[in-house]
């Protein structure tokens, strides 16, 4: 099972559960602030769990991830490195990071 660290834990993951779930259950969420509640849990829809992750650690982006990741406030965000978590499958070994801001998108 993969490792990944994320907020300063490092995590043993499932390969059959998007990272969203696992990471909520870690106790370790992927939204920011009121996004906490603010969100579509986990329909690909709202944006508000996006990470920092190389891509070639996770699953294939869905069509609906492609979508969202390219629409506001993400722009190109899968080649910014962006995933959904709600939508993302971690396979190997890894670091993922969360951004500031409502969605979680801005970086330095
Ligand atoms: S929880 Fe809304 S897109 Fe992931």
């Amino acid at each position: 099972m993969p490792i990944l660290e994320f907020k300063g834990k490092t995590l043993v993951i499932t390969t059959d559960k998007p990272l969203r779930n696992q990471l909520i259950e870690a106790g370790l969420s992927p939204h920011n602030g009121q996004s906490q509640w603010l969100n579509c849990k986990g329909l690909g829809t709202c944006g508000t769990c996006c990470i920092r992750i190389d891509s070639a650690l996770c699953s294939e982006p869905t069509p609906l991830e492609k979508w969202r990741l390219n629409f506001p406030p993400f722009k190109n965000g899968l080649k910014k490195g962006l995933r959904l978590a709600c939508q993302t499958h971690l396979l190997d070994d890894g670091k993922a990071e969360k951004g500031r801001g409502f969605w979680g998108e801005e970086f330095d």
